[in-house]
């Protein structure tokens, strides 16, 4: 078996049977995989590429390679579907509410507008929305979808709102919950539903990323609400005997920095003397309390991405068995364009493959992933068989950082 030449882009057809199954003969002895199984597993990293190995173990099967690790499923990335709120503001809308204007936040964001939810919606619409749209380009019927992941920080309820999209759609085969991680909580998702699906369990899943930082944002704040917006974007996954098209993943957390960026809740109904918000007796206080506004040290945030995100794609291409020169779309989370240059910049990715619209929607947290995948494969930008490279970053601090290919096909098909 021969490795491509780094550089050397493969051909569509070649990244299934020849190629595919080279890279991944290579990343399964690379990462020491003996009897199938990963050595090591100190870790949630080492977890996930144990997972990606058993990924490659299936392209390696197709090359009659034998994968001794009995994960016998493959997971297909086949419909995406988004949806915005109706209520657009622009920039020249922020200029009446706090001291700005639009030169300012298109130069150092690269955002013109966002949507932002009004009374009438919820994430639970938009989530039956995105999600009926991405059903509908997958050709896969709600009742036959047996898991829905909502990645959210803003659900409509505290005990979140999958299982409200889930009845919003009629998925009434399906297990649903929510999935908080910030703005890398869709990738978080895809790898969760990746090792679901790869058990044999779960044949059609639903990835939902929504949320409505507009609820959270300080709106007297022109540091932070110039930058968000709300939005939703969904993903049907379905697993298949073969091939894997989630390649490559890797995720990472870093609580020690987490106070660059929340939302913490606040309580503020004790009884004077109360030392407990549990009710111990009838006549105990009832705790009142909220989640304060959005609170950010945007220059730490924007030192953090430029660098986690060209970590993170590298570290998730290497567990793929693939380099930057094989990525044909890079999909970041859509933060601030000026994070999104200079992190596909440092990665070596030119322009024309990186996709962006953080200009109409601002930053939507967990949507933005998929919101702008599911633009890029609509516009056709995206097609059949191309390597999609996705990354997020944010509160947390999270990061991660998803392979894959787009498409029913198997990578080798
Ligand atoms: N309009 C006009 N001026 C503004 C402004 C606004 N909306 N916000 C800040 N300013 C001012 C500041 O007060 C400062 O003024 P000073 O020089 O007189 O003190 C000046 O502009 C520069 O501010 P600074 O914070 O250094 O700007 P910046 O270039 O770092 O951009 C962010 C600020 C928030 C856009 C940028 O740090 C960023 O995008 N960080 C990452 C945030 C992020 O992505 N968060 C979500 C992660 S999921």
């Amino acid at each position: 078996m021969t490795a491509t030449p780094r550089g050397a882009r493969p051909h569509k057809v070649q990244l299934g049977r020849s190629w595919a199954g080279a890279v991944a003969g290579r990343a399964l002895s690379a990462r020491g995989v003996r009897n199938g199984s990963v050595a090591g597993g100190r870790n949630a990293v080492l977890s996930v590429q144990s997972v990606a190995g058993g990924v490659k173990a299936d392209a390696a099967k197709a090359e009659g390679v034998t994968a001794q690790n009995g994960v016998k499923y493959g997971v297909r990335l086949v419909g995406t579907g988004s949806a915005v709120p109706k209520h657009v503001l622009t920039n020249s809308d922020l200029e009446k509410l706090v001291e700005t204007n639009d030169e300012w936040i298109t130069t150092r964001t690269g955002i013109t507008q966002r949507h932002v939810m009004g009374p009438d919606e919820s994430i639970t619409q938009l989530g039956a929305d995105a999600a009926n749209k991405a059903l509908e380009m997958a050709g896969v019927d709600a009742s036959e979808i047996d898991l829905i992941i909502l990645c959210t920080s803003t659900p409509d309820d505290l005990f979140g709102s999958a299982c409200t999209i889930q009845a919003a759609i009629g998925a009434k085969n399906a297990a649903a919950f929510d999935l908080t991680a910030a703005c890398s909580g869709f990738v978080m998702g895809l790898v969760n539903a990746t090792h679901m699906m790869r058990g044999g369990n779960f044949r059609n899943v639903l990835v939902i990323g929504a949320d409505a930082l507009s609820r959270y944002v300080d709106w007297r704040d022109r540091s932070t609400c110039i930058l968000f917006g709300d939005g939703c974007g969904a993903m049907v996954l379905s697993a298949v005997e073969g091939n894997c098209n989630m390649l490559g993943f890797d995720i990472r957390s870093d609580g020690v920095k987490n106070e660059n960026l929340v939302a913490s809740f606040f309580t503020n109904g004790l009884e004077e003397g109360a030392t407990t918000n549990k009710a111990t007796s009838e006549s105990a206080a009832s705790t009142m309390g909220s989640y304060q506004n959005i609170c950010m040290t945007g220059s730490e945030i924007f030192k953090f991405a430029v660098r986690a995100v060209p970590q993170i794609v590298g570290s998730a291409l290497k567990s793929a068995g693939l380099e930057v020169e094989h990525i044909d779309h890079l999909v970041l989370h859509q933060a601030n364009q000026r994070i999104i240059d200079s992190a596909s910049d440092r990665l070596g990715v030119p322009k024309e493959r990186v996709v962006s619209n953080i200009a109409k929607y601002g930053n939507t947290s967990a949507a933005s992933i998929p919101l702008a995948l599911d633009e890029a494969v609509r516009s056709g930008a995206v097609k059949e068989g191309d390597v999609v490279a996705m990354a997020g970053f944010g509160a947390g601090l999270t990061w991660g950082s998803a392979i894959c290919t787009w498409g029913k096909a198997a990578s080798s098909e």
